[in-house]
């Protein structure tokens, strides 16, 4: 285990399974739709490469940026959305059922932000797939309608999560120690 982390949370072989029913789930769901899956960079990139390969419908992938966490261990509230959809995807999203991909719900601002940003784009349908949902009391009312596991305390990193961008290539999701954090905030 990396020195960093206090806990593993989710292990690999959990993370594959859970990973492989949702995938199961939206392939039932999205037979003879126009799925694509949207990735939000840079966090979801694991999660999306894995959730891709369990979904045995078509489907294509687009991608987009949003951050807000910066370097720090609590969002911002400001997000910044870099747009890349038409560039990823080769075409217009007009029509076609969106999943938006995320590695954490946490405010949801992001979540929030980027289906705002898509719905003017006109698509059929969106929904959303989050790897994680961290439990908690939020101001903003976004409920995922595909998740694989939920947390409440802790700051969690690993399967893409960073802190100041490290470890999102542990393939485990751990329990960062509060010391790595407080001395570099
Ligand atoms: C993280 C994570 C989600 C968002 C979730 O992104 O990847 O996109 O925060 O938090 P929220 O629900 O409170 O908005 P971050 O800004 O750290 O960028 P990253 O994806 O590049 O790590």
């Amino acid at each position: 285990m990396n020195s960093s982390i206090e806990k593993i949370l989710f292990t690999e072989e959990e993370i594959r399974e859970k990973v492989k029913q949702t995938g199961k789930k939206i392939s039932n769901d999205y037979r003879d739709k126009n799925l694509v899956l949207v990735g939000i960079l840079k966090g979801s990139v694991i999660f999306m490469s894995d959730l891709m390969r369990a979904i045995d419908t078509d489907c294509k992938i687009a991608f987009l940026t949003a951050k807000s966490y910066g370097n720090s261990t609590v969002s911002s509230g400001k997000i910044e959305l870099e747009d890349t959809l038409k560039d990823s995807l080769g075409e217009d999203i007009a029509g076609k059922d969106i999943i938006l991909v995320e590695d954490i719900l946490d405010t949801a601002a992001t979540l929030y932000a980027v289906r705002e940003k898509i719905k003017e784009l006109n698509p059929s349908s969106i929904r959303i797939c989050t790897f994680i949902e961290r439990n908690i009391k939020r101001n903003i009312n976004l409920i995922p309608d595909y998740k694989c596991f939920d947390i409440q305390d802790g700051f969690i990193v690993g399967y893409g999560m960073d802190y100041a961008q490290n470890y999102r290539n542990l393939p485990y999701v751990g329990i960062l120690k509060p010391e790595i954090y407080t001395i570099t905030n």
